[in-house]
């Protein structure tokens, strides 16, 4: 099958939906999907959206905030874009029909979450905010807007020369192959959660769009730094869900098995510190064989303000009524993506992205809670502007690029999905040392990384393609860490203990040819 659009967008989270919702109403824009349109990391978002809402907040508290929490990594323009970009971003979806959850008095209610100096977290359903604001934007996504389902894009479609991105290929679940052309094509995939074997994120948060993008040629930077989140439900030696910041903003307290706090002494916000700062405590307290619970009992209505966390804990047989609730730390968030500018074009004409695909540079090297929604709400806004700007389309160049090699099937068996995520923890997770480092990154050249790098995956199944995808995005953080001889924010180096003045705002950028810092 061949189709053409507009705009193509791949993916359906927030950043997606709101770039839909922007773009121009005669432009046909094709959203595709690689399951089901609702299966996607903000769909399950559970704290909310950061924003200067409350008269005595501030932008310039908010950007303090955020670039405190991301150690300084920033790009700062950016950070001052969307946090003076995030109340706009915010009121036009309540004016737009976007129910959020109020004071008796009407007012917004704001909530508080880790790293933030001010309540700012707004929200909608308690702990539903990231399912309601989804279903708010396709119960209003304009008619210009085709959903198409079930399609797992894997490939850019370029030029001849390779120089300019002009579609995807995509494979249905039945292994048919179709290519959907268009002169803007947008990677709005999310990140890399289940790239690891504890993960808030859902399972098809296998880093796609990346591979794909970096597969085409694409810049790709500050891939070392991945946010593991403090506190994921764990039960029976694994990870069920999360447990928002949202319940330590409301009195939720770590604890250890003898009740005894786990932040106090270590930072000045305690329970509400940077999330590196409480995930690192939190593996520290574990790897000493002592388990870790966040403590609830001060948490007022619990079941009331979070009733998405109290059925995840029933569903589980975590019983509410006792108070303590068994965590851990998995992986949440890349702050690296695909290189963006202002506008989220990448390196390569024709591709864009936007979300946590993209790195911005909003996030530093680790984020602060609720800028996530917020980024996909104002930079979906920002980019739908672009584009408007610059539709129609330009003619389609005549010759199209074809790789040489096809990887056959038998020359893709790589390690299984567990294996990988293993490895990459062990290597990649919340510590990281030059030779656990080397040891992967050495391990994958050797499996022929490069080969699937170079190669074409038309001959593969979904699930191997993932399993490219997954390999690919291991191998891109393992080799940024192992360069970054520093810690800072979540990426942390146990060899490199400090944080080094001489290493703020270096970015360590990858493209298919080099590795640069
Ligand atoms: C949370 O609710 O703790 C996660 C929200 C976020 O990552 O910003």
């Amino acid at each position: 099958m061949n189709k053409q659009a507009d705009v193509i967008i791949v993916g359906s989270g927030l950043a997606a939906l709101q770039l839909a919702h922007h773009l121009h109403s005669t432009s046909h824009v094709i959203i595709l999907t690689k399951t089901k349109i609702r299966q996607s990391n903000s769909y399950i978002a559970q704290g909310g959206i950061a924003a200067v809402i409350d008269k005595d907040d501030s932008v310039h508290s908010h950007v303090e905030d955020t670039l405190k929490a991301g150690r300084y990594h920033h790009f700062t323009e950016e950070v001052e874009r969307l946090a003076g970009e995030g109340a706009a971003a915010v009121k036009e979806l309540i004016a737009g029909g976007l129910g959020i959850d109020r004071e008796a008095d009407g007012q917004p209610s704001l909530g508080l979450e880790g790293a933030h100096s001010a309540k700012r977290i707004v929200h909608s359903g308690g702990d539903a905010t990231g399912r309601h604001t989804v279903e708010h934007l396709l119960a209003t996504l304009p008619a210009n807007v085709e959903i198409i389902e079930g399609e797992m894009a894997y490939e850019c479609l370029l030029s001849e020369d390779r120089s300019v991105c002009i579609g995807v290929k995509t494979k249905n679940k039945e292994g048919q192959i179709h290519h959907y052309w268009s002169s803007h094509v947008v990677l709005a995939t999310g990140g890399i959660g289940a790239i690891y074997p504890a993960t808030s994120n859902q399972p098809t948060m296998t880093g796609d769009g990346i591979a794909m993008a970096f597969r085409a040629g694409a810049e790709v930077t500050d891939m070392e730094f991945v946010q593991f989140h403090p506190t994921l439900l764990f039960k029976d030696g694994a990870a069920r869900g999360l447990i928002s910041e949202a319940v330590r903003g409301a009195g939720g307290v770590l604890v250890d098995e003898n009740g005894v706090s786990l932040m106090e002494g270590v930072h000045p916000l305690r329970d509400l510190a940077p999330r590196h700062v409480t995930a690192y405590e939190i593996y520290k307290a574990l790897a000493r064989g002592t388990a870790v619970f966040l403590d609830i009992r001060r948490v007022q209505q619990f079941e009331k303000q979070f009733p998405t966390i109290t059925a995840l804990c029933k569903r589980n047989g975590v019983p509410i009524s006792k108070g303590f609730l068994p965590v851990a730390p998995g992986s949440h968030f890349l702050m690296g993506g695909i290189s963006v500018d202002s506008n989220g074009c990448t390196t390569v004409p024709g591709l864009y992205a936007v979300g946590e695909a993209a790195h911005s540079g909003v996030h530093g090297a680790n984020r602060l809670a609720s800028n996530s929604l917020l980024e996909g709400i104002v930079y979906g806004r920002r980019l739908a502007a672009f584009l408007n700007r610059h539709i129609p389309v330009k003619s389609r160049p005549a010759d199209m690029f074809y790789y040489e090699k096809q990887l056959k099937s038998e020359s893709a068996i790589t390690l299984s999905k567990e294996e990988l995520r293993a490895r990459t923890m062990k290597a990649a997770g919340i510590i990281r040392t030059s030779e656990c480092l080397q040891n992967h990154v050495s391990y994958l050249e050797k499996l022929g990384i490069q080969k699937w790098i170079e190669s074409g995956l038309d001959e593969l199944d979904r699930d191997a393609i993932e399993k490219i995808d997954m390999h690919i995005n291991s191998y891109l953080i393992s080799r940024a860490a192992l360069l970054r001889q520093e810690s800072r924010g979540a990426h942390i180096r146990t060899d490199f203990p400090v944080e080094e003045v001489d290493w703020c705002g270096k970015r360590i950028v990858q493209t298919k040819d080099q590795i640069n810092i």
